[in-house]
């Protein structure tokens, strides 16, 4: 079965979904995205990734095409049309096609895209190991806020780490940690969970609010504040978050162990705690 994606309106085989060369997105990276993981068919937190993709859209200025009902719909659909019972739906909205022109275009329609692939998160081994991440000076834009499909910053970053046989590229602007290539991260010091605040030198990541969620809730202590790339370098545990990653133990960074080279104590009881939160929240739903 081929998968089901939806394109302006239509739901279509993905062979068979075209978008015009003058579509801003292809020649501009003109547009903005989410991308949404569902449990047992069920989409996580879709209020926060709608109300997510509403503060893209009016940072760059494209008026939502849909409601939220709307989006609820579709969402919906592309899940039932898809197989598998988690699935990463990806959803992107460009300022549509016109005559290449930096300045925006008048009465465009924005481009509506949707598809879904199966969810693949960490494999339990991974879980139990930990990965690998190397670090690199963050030198994407000031606006890394809005979740953009200009994500070439993200790619050459990302790129490096796969070079190296890494999962993730860690990042540091002005001697502070800001994220990583396509997730957030925590440290943990001295029995104390810390991670940036949310502003424009990251995206807000939906998995880091739950995170942060779960260990107000479990009375971790916590600490959202700016961090060092010293504290990062000396933590005893690193994560990374992320939809698809969900919470992920860094053990080397750089080539050098990160605590004792495993994954943590509170990395542990996180993600055992989180995947709790799912099973409680999304497949007892379903
Ligand atoms: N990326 N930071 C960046 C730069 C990201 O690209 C992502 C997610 C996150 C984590 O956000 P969330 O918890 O809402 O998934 C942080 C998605 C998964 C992607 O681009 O595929």
């Amino acid at each position: 079965m081929s998968d089901i994606v939806y394109l302006n309106g239509k739901f279509m085989p993905v062979e068979e979904a075209h978008v015009p060369v003058l579509d801003r997105g292809f020649i501009f990276g003109d547009g903005v995205y989410e991308v949404i993981p569902v449990y047992s068919k069920h989409p996580f937190r879709l209020a926060e990734h709608l109300r997510r993709l509403q503060y893209s859209l009016d940072k760059i200025r494209i008026d939502n095409p849909c409601s939220d009902a709307e989006w609820a719909r579709l969402i919906g659909e592309i899940i039932r049309r898809n197989a598998g019972e988690d699935q990463s739906v990806y959803l992107q909205v460009t300022r549509g096609v016109a005559r290449r022109d930096h300045a925006f275009p008048k009465d465009v329609q924005p481009t509506v895209f949707m598809m879904s692939s199966p969810l693949v998160t960490p494999a339990p081994a991974l879980v139990e190991s930990g990965v690998a991440c190397i670090t690199a000076q963050d030198y994407r834009w000031l606006n890394c806020d809005i979740k953009s499909v200009s994500l070439l910053g993200n790619c050459l970053l990302r790129q490096l780490s796969v070079d190296a046989g890494a999962a993730e590229t860690i990042l540091f602007r002005d001697g502070r940690l800001t994220e990583a290539s396509a997730s957030n991260v925590f440290i943990v010091r001295d029995g104390v969970l810390l991670t940036p605040p949310k502003d424009n030198l990251v995206l807000p990541g939906i998995t880091y609010d739950v995170v942060l969620e779960i260990a107000r809730a479990r009375e971790f202590q916590v600490e959202v504040r700016a961090v060092t790339e010293a504290e990062v370098r000396g933590a005893d545990e690193i994560w990374v978050t992320s939809s698809t990653k969900e919470v992920l133990a860094v053990t080397t960074l750089d080539g050098k162990p990160v605590g004792d080279g495993r994954p943590g104590p509170l990395f542990r009881r996180m993600h055992a705690l989180y995947q709790q939160f799912k099973r409680d929240h999304m497949r007892k739903a379903a």
